[in-house]
């Protein structure tokens, strides 16, 4: 393992010019964040689907098929631009092609065929395979105009690699944003993402022109990381259809209450997509659920997938957190840091259950950073945003939950003051939540100072969207007090400035689990207030936590 270069340095942590440089380059690119190019949410992602339906995936026999593929495609229509990716451990070879406008794709899929074996089920998609060429087809010269990008958008990056390039960063600042720029979602991972929401929207298109499938989470929220999954929700009709006209279609009554139709609807989505969906496969069906999903796994992409079809304030709250990111360029490195920090204590799991989720530990960076403890905020509130809201940002659902808040943020008279640096802020990070009263309060991103908690879960964080909801309803009493020890383990290793944290920096906090146990022989425990021989604690902990144990969240 290399050394933290940081560690070099004459004296203690940072030299005060680095602090000064941090200080004059986070005022200056929260200032440009603002008043550069910001590209709405909602139009974000109708540029995103506008780029998938122009594109199409095809499977290739190596990277070098992309001469001859262009050649083809070009007959067809006008490609604008190309990206390879690998898939698999003997890797598959894709192709995204990108066509100058949705036409194109439409000769593409035109001229494409089935092959008439296996009783494959002939369904067209956007998910294609180039076959070899043989003598039937003619030669085709092959094109070296292409425009080909090699970016792996499935490659999720090798914990040693980020690791090294981790530890060749001067500063823990610097580690936190090379954390980010080397695992967020790259352009591929979103074109697969949109891609993949595309295919389920083409197959069901002929029953339901109007349909939409909107991806939402962390997919396009801006805080999704390589390989993160791809959250769907997915819109028979648009909300507001032609008001006006005097033709009605003709429709099927729905029997039932509104939730058993929606059930049984998804349960026939969920047999299309099983049986008829290229690259799909492993659908389960959650239909109990408070939002009931149908989680499949697309293949092709690498992508897994979340469907459900009534959950609009999702794509809301994704807005929501895409605009906290983009008001200061700390936000999205900080909580990446703090989610790939609980991920590596062990307090997010990837099976659902009595764990905090990625998107309440999101909550938790976005509320603090609303009130950090020495310094002036760094983000408003949810609030302030919807008083400053205008004639455009209104927005209901059918079911009466307001969304309406700012969506321009050239528009919004907030300056933060705060210039601390990413490693300020991890820090009081801990501090704030190693501080908190969890048993009395509640977090809340809607006001700018924490409430007192409406029920008794052992976290509240207040659904900012739906007030009436908690986001971590579903966390357990162990898994806040698990929380509670990590924060201070975490925030004492910070202030400590010991010497392994001199010599790694973040890497310290990330491998905190083993570093605590070797370290500290005892520490509270909270939870029965006594003092526990380190040992003990984490081996109760890995007894409490049962991955064959399945929870549902609310
Ligand atoms: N969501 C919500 N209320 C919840 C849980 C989820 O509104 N109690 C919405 C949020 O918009 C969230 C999205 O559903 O971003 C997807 O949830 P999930 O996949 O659990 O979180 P992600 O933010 O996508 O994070 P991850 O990378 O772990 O998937
Ligand atoms: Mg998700």
């Amino acid at each position: 393992m290399g050394t933290f270069r940081r560690s070099l340095g004459v004296r203690g942590p940072f030299s005060k010019s680095s602090r000064l440089c941090d200080k004059k380059q986070y005022c200056q690119a929260a200032t440009e964040q603002l008043t550069g190019t910001f590209t709405p949410f909602m139009e974000m992602l109708q540029n995103r689907r506008m780029e998938a339906s122009r594109s199409v995936l095809v499977q290739v026999q190596s990277a070098q098929s992309y001469k001859q593929l262009f050649t083809y495609c070009e007959s067809m229509g006008k490609v604008k631009c190309m990206f390879h990716y690998t898939e698999g451990p003997e890797p598959m070879h894709f192709i995204i092609v990108e066509f100058e406008s949705e036409s194109d794709v439409a000769n593409v899929l035109r001229s494409s065929s089935h092959i008439q074996e296996n009783h494959s089920v002939p369904v067209a998609s956007q998910f294609l395979w180039f076959r070899a060429a043989s003598k039937k087809f003619g030669t085709l010269k092959a094109s070296a105009q292409a425009k080909l990008t090699l970016e792996n958008g499935t490659d999720v990056r090798n914990e040693n690699d980020l690791k090294a390039a981790l530890l060749r960063c001067n500063t823990v600042s610097e580690q936190i944003e090379q954390l980010h720029s080397l695992t967020k979602l790259n352009d591929v991972g979103h074109r697969l993402r949109f891609l993949t929401a595309k295919q389920v929207e083409t197959t069901i298109s002929g029953m339901f022109p109007r349909i939409c499938a909107f991806p939402f989470g962390s997919s396009v929220n801006g805080f999704g990381k390589m390989g993160c999954d791809l959250d769907i929700v997915l819109r028979l009709t648009q909300d507001r259809e032609n008001d006006n006209s005097r033709l009605i279609y003709h429709c099927k009554a729905a029997s039932g209450s509104e939730r058993s139709t929606n059930q049984r609807n998804m349960e026939t989505i969920g047999d299309l997509i099983h049986l008829f969906l290229p690259g799909c496969n492993q659908v389960r069906r959650i239909l109990q659920a408070r939002v009931p999903i149908i989680k499949y796994y697309q293949h092709l992409t690498n992508v897994e997938c979340d469907l459900s079809m009534s959950n609009m304030t999702g794509i809301y709250m994704s807005d929501f957190l895409y605009m906290m990111g983009e008001i200061d360029p700390r936000v999205r490195p900080l909580v990446f840091a703090i989610r790939k920090w609980a991920k590596e204590v062990n307090l997010t799991n990837s099976s659902p259950g009595r764990w905090i989720t990625n998107f309440s530990l999101t909550l938790l960076v976005l509320a603090f950073l609303q009130k950090p403890l020495q310094s002036p905020p760094i983000l408003p509130t949810l609030n302030r945003l919807a008083k400053l809201a205008g004639p455009n940002d209104y927005y209901v659902t059918e079911d009466g939950i307001d969304c309406t808040f700012l969506r321009d943020l050239t528009k919004l008279k907030f300056q933060t003051q705060n210039t601390s640096s990413l490693e300020v802020l991890l820090r009081e990070f801990f501090e704030y939540y190693a501080q908190f009263d969890f048993g009395a309060k509640a977090i809340c991103l809607n006001e700018a100072v924490a409430i007192s908690k409406p029920e008794h879960s052992p976290l509240y964080i207040v659904n900012p969207i739906e007030k009436g909801l908690n986001v971590s309803k579903n966390v357990s009493i162990e898994e806040v007090e698990k929380f509670k020890i990590e924060v201070r383990n975490a925030a004492w290793i910070l202030e400590s400035k010991e010497r392994n944290y001199e010599s790694t920096g973040l890497i310290a906090i990330l491998d905190s689990k083993d570093h605590i146990k070797n370290k500290l022989p005892f520490v509270l425990s909270a939870k029965n207030n006594r003092l526990m021989e380190i040992s003990e604690l984490f081996d109760e902990e890995e007894r409490n936590s049962d991955p064959n144990v399945e929870y549902k969240n609310d």
